[in-house]
C-alpha cells in the first residue's frame, strides 16, 4: 500500500498485585506477580515459576492459562459478548464489512474512506494465483475434502509466492498478509469447482469481496451470473462472524507454528488442519449430518437422551463452547440471517430449520445443558443457511477457513511483533517409565 496506514503497538502488561504461593511439602512461600489488562479476568505470571520454584504448571486444554498478550479480541463468554478493537460484534455485522473488519483486526483502527478504497485496491490486485496451482489442484482426487486440498493449496502458497516468506521484513510480512486475504477466496471457489469438475472462474475484481467470492464459486463460463444481493450480504455477515475468536485450537495454531519463524502462508494451512476437527470448525458441516440423523422432531427426545449419556460419545453438534457460558452472540446474529436466506431463495419451510429450532428449544430447557450453560453457538445456525445458499456440506468449514484468515493472519501479525513473543514451548507431567535396561529381541514376552 502506497499511504501510511496505522501501526499497532503491543501494551506490556501492568502488574496490580501478588498472589502467594505456600508450598507446605518444602515449607516455602512465594509471591507471584498479577497482571491487569484492559477486560476480563486478571492473570497471575507464572514466567519464572520454574526457575523460582522448580514446578511447572498443569493445564490439559489450557483451561486457565493465558498463552499471550492481545489487543485483538476480546470475548465476555459469561456475558455473551464478542468485540474486536473494542467494537461490537453485533455492531460490526450490522453496519460494516468484511473486508473493514479485516483492516480493524490488522491495524487496529476501522479504515477512513480513503483507506478503505486503498486497502480494497491492495487486496483486489492480489486475488488471481499462480496459474501453476491450478496443476497442484489436479494432483488431488476430486472426492477429496476440500479441507484436505485447503490445507494442501495454502501450503504451497509458500512455493509459489517464496518472496513473501521473508518474515523478518515488514513488507513482505504486509505482503503476505493482504495475499492470504485476498487469494483465500479465490482458492477456496477453485476447490469447489474441482470437486464438482467444474471449470475454475477467475476473480473479477470490480466486485466486492463477497460477492466475487460467489461469482467465482457459482458463476459458469456459459451463462451470465446475477449476483443476489441477500446472499452476497448473508455471505459477507458469515466472513465477518467468524473472522477473529481470540486464542482457539486454531488460532493457537497459527501462533504456536510461527513462534519457531514458519512463513505465514504455512502457519495458516497448520490452522486449517486444526480448525477441520468436529470438536472446532468441523461442527457447522457435523450439525447438519446431526440433524439429518435426527431426522424428525419425535426422535429429538432419544438423541438428548444420548447427549447425555457419558458412554456415548454422541455430543449435540453446535451446542456448547469453551468460552461462552451464554448465548454465542454470533449463533444470535446468524440465526436471523438464516431466516432472511430461506425468505429470499424461497424456502417456506425447511424442515431442518424447523428441527433445529425445536431442538435448540428442547435442549434450552433442559436441566443437563442448562446446569452446564450449553447453548447453540456459531455453527448451529450457519450451516443451515450455507446450504440454503447452494454450498455443499463439505464446503462448511473451508468458508470457516475463508473468514478466520483475517483472525489467524492479524494474530500471527501481532505475536511476530511482540517484543516478549518466544517459541511455544509447553511442558509436561511425564506419567512414563523410568529408566530400564533395554531388552534383547528373544527376551521380550
Ligand atoms: N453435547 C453434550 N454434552 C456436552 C456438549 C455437547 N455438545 N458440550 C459439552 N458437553 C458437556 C460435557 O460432556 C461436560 O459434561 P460433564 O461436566 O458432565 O463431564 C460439560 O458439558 C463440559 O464440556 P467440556 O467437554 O468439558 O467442554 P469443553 O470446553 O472442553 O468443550 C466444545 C467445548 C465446544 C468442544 C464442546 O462443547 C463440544 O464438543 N461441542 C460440540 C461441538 C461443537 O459444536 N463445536 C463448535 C464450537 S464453536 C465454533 C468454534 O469455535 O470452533
Amino acid at each position: 500500500m502506497d499511504m501510511p496506514i496505522p501501526q499497532t503497538k503491543l501494551a506490556d502488561p501492568k502488574e496490580c498485585g501478588h498472589v502467594t504461593l505456600i508450598d507446605h511439602a518444602n515449607d516455602k512461600q512465594y509471591e507471584l506477580p498479577v497482571l491487569e489488562g484492559s477486560e476480563g479476568p486478571n492473570v497471575i505470571d507464572v514466567q519464572k515459576l520454574y526457575r523460582d520454584t522448580g514446578y511447572f504448571t498443569y493445564d490439559p486444554g489450557y483451561t486457565s492459562t493465558g498463552s499471550c498478550n492481545s489487543q485483538l479480541t476480546f470475548i465476555d463468554g459469561e456475558k455473551g459478548i464478542l468485540r474486536h478493537r473494542g467494537y461490537a460484534i453485533e455492531e460490526l455485522a450490522e453496519k460494516s464489512d468484511y473486508l473493514e473488519v479485516c483492516f480493524l483486526l490488522l491495524y487496529g483502527e476501522l479504515p477512513t474512506a480513503a483507506q478503505k478504497a486503498e486497502f480494497g485496491r491492495e487486496i483486489t490486485y492480489h486475488t488471481m494465483v499462480h496459474e501453476q496451482l491450478q496443476y497442484f489442484y489436479r494432483g488431488f482426487r476430486r472426492d477429496a475434502h476440500p479441507m484436505a486440498v485447503m490445507v494442501g493449496v495454502v501450503g504451497a502458497l509458500s512455493a509459489f509466492y517464496h518472496e513473501s516468506t521473508d518474515i523478518h521484513d515488514l513488507e513482505k510480512r504486509r505482503l503476505a498478509t493482504h495475499q492470504l486475504i485476498a487469494k483465500m477466496p479465490t482458492l477456496a471457489a477453485m476447490t469447489y469447482k474441482y470437486s464438482i469438475g467444474q471449470p475454475f472462474i477467475y476473480p473479477r475484481n470490480d466486485l466486492p469481496y463477497s460477492e466475487n467470492f460467489l461469482y467465482m464459486t457459482f458463476s459458469v463460463p456459459s451463462e451470465e451470473y446475477k449476483i443476489n444481493p441477500v446472499l452476497s450480504r448473508a455471505m459477507d455477515r458469515i466472513f465477518i462472524l467468524h473472522a477473529d475468536h481470540e486464542q482457539n485450537a486454531s488460532t493457537s495454531t497459527v501462533r504456536i507454528a510461527g513462534s519457531s519463524g514458519a512463513n505465514p502462508f504455512a502457519c495458516i494451512a497448520a490452522g486449517i488442519a486444526s480448525l477441520w476437527g468436529p470438536a472446532h470448525g468441523g461442527a457447522n458441516q457435523a450439525v447438519l449430518a446431526m440433524l439429518r440423523e435426527i431426522g424428525s422432531k419425535d426422535r429429538i427426545p432419544e438423541f438428548i437422551k444420548r447427549a447425555k449419556d457419558k458412554d456415548d460419545p454422541f455430543r449435540l453438534m453446535g451446542f456448547g463452547h469453551r468460552v461462552y457460558k451464554n448465548y454465542d452472540p454470533r449463533a444470535a446474529i446468524l440465526r436471523e440471517s438464516t431466516h432472511e436466506v430461506l425468505d429470499e431463495v424461497g424456502v417456506k419451510d425447511e424442515p431442518l430449520l424447523d428441527l433445529a429450532i425445536e431442538l435448540e428449544r428442547i435442549a434450552l430447557e433442559d436441566d443437563y445443558f442448562v446446569e452446564r450453560k450449553l447453548f447453540p453457538n456459531v455453527d448451529f445456525y450457519s450451516g443451515i443457511t450455507l446450504k440454503a445458499m447452494g454450498f455443499p456440506e463439505s464446503m462448511f468449514t473451508p468458508l470457516f477457513a475463508l473468514g478466520r484468515t483475517a483472525g489467524w493472519i492479524a494474530q500471527w501479525k501481532e505475536m511476530i511483533k511482540d517484543p516478549h513473543q518466544r517459541i511455544g514451548r509447553p511442558r509436561q507431567l511425564f506419567t512414563g517409565p523410568t529408566l530400564r535396561p533395554f531388552v534383547p529381541i528373544e527376551k521380550r514376552s
